[in-house]
């Protein structure tokens, strides 16, 4: 037997880690069940009471929340009471950037599913495929209720990467900031509420800009247009944003896009990419930027997170110059690049 190199702790750090999907999994029934919300932020509810209100069976959901207490997600008292904790607020809906979104996304059935067949990415499949038999937008747009989710989640994506761009750049000077692939928005509100003076367009999939609701379009300072990047973009705006578009794609994909917006861009304008700038030696990066990374994998193949020198790369076949690369507070950088 080879001398055992661990200690008692990497044991159970490791044992937590391999049940890791045991915790997404509860995490999502809380979060569709609405349990956080249900709960007042420093209150406390009987488990019947929040059983009742769920809809479902005391026995089981205590079982499941004491699971989670013990991840210091909500608490579990001994006469059956529920109470917050830090963690369990962030998942109440009414909590700024919620993750509420993100505890449903991660696990729900089009991810979770794909995941199960992360095998067939080692030889060249894509997992979602494998799963779904379907490319991943092509499967949202059939689940209508995922899809909206996924909108949600992007919106309040735990890295508040709508917030850090926009305080990371100044959009002062745009008369019209387009947002391709923009989602429902979110981060041309948060710019627009920074710098009065620009307008926004948000493009995206017809289904996704439809379900925007006319007051996130900041009383007509936004406005929203349905189509696939794949065959134009919207002309005359003078920022072009690519926010976590182009990871989803492989690089043949990826020139498409970019040569979609060079082609309506006028000579003055500019293009941001707000993507990840890939830490190549993980033991400097963030965990959660290489999750990033493999769920782009699991959904998209060959799809992946890029380095500063691949964006270059593919910039300069798309006919643009790359400016700088400008860092935010949240794991996106900004990518500024111009026509060349
Ligand atoms: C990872 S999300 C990023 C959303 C948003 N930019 C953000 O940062 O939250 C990618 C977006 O690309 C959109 N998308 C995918 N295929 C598209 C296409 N062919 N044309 C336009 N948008 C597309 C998706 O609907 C989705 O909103």
């Amino acid at each position: 037997m080879p001398e055992a190199s661990d200690t008692t702790d990497d044991r159970a750090a490791l044992d937590l880690l391999v049940r890791g999907f045991q915790i997404s999994r509860m995490l999502r029934l809380v979060a569709d069940f609405g349990v956080a919300d249900r709960i007042e932020p420093d209150g406390q509810v009987a488990i019947d009471t929040l059983a009742e209100a769920c809809g479902v069976q005391p026995q089981p959901l205590i079982r499941v929340l004491r699971a989670l207490a013990a991840f210091n997600v909500f608490t579990v008292a001994a006469d059956g009471s529920i109470g917050h904790t830090p963690r369990s607020r962030l998942l109440r809906t009414d909590t700024r950037n919620s993750m509420h979104h993100s505890a449903r996304f991660w696990a729900a059935p089009g991810s979770w599913a794909a995941w199960a067949m992360l095998d067939a990415a080692m030889t060249g499949g894509v997992p979602q495929i494998a799963a779904w038999n379907t490319e991943r937008f092509a499967y949202l747009r059939a689940h209508p209720d995922e899809a909206r989710g996924f909108d949600a989640m992007m919106a309040n994506f735990p890295d508040n990467r709508h917030a850090a761009v926009a305080s990371a750049y100044d959009f002062s000077g745009a008369g019209l900031i387009a947002d391709i692939g923009g989602g429902n928005g979110e981060a041309l509100r948060h710019i627009l509420a920074r710098f009065p003076e620009p307008r926004g367009l948000v493009f995206d999939r017809d289904d996704v800009t439809a379900a925007i609701q006319p007051e996130d379009l900041l009383g007509g300072r936004i406005s929203a247009t349905g189509g696939s990047f794949f065959d134009g973009v919207p002309p005359g705006a003078d920022i072009y944003m690519l926010i976590r578009v182009l990871h989803n794609w492989p690089d043949d994909d990826c020139l498409r896009i970019l040569r979609a917006c060079r082609t309506v861009m006028e000579p003055q304008a500019l293009l941001l990419i707000g993507d990840q700038v890939l830490e190549p030696d993980p033991a400097r990066g963030q965990p959660a930027s290489y999750l990033v990374d493999t769920q782009m994998m699991a959904m998209f193949g060959t799809a992946r997170e890029r380095t500063r020198d691949e964006f270059a790369s593919l910039l300069s076949k798309a006919d643009f110059t790359l400016r700088r690369v400008i860092p935010t507070s949240s794991p996106v950088w900004i990518v500024e690049a111009a026509p060349s």
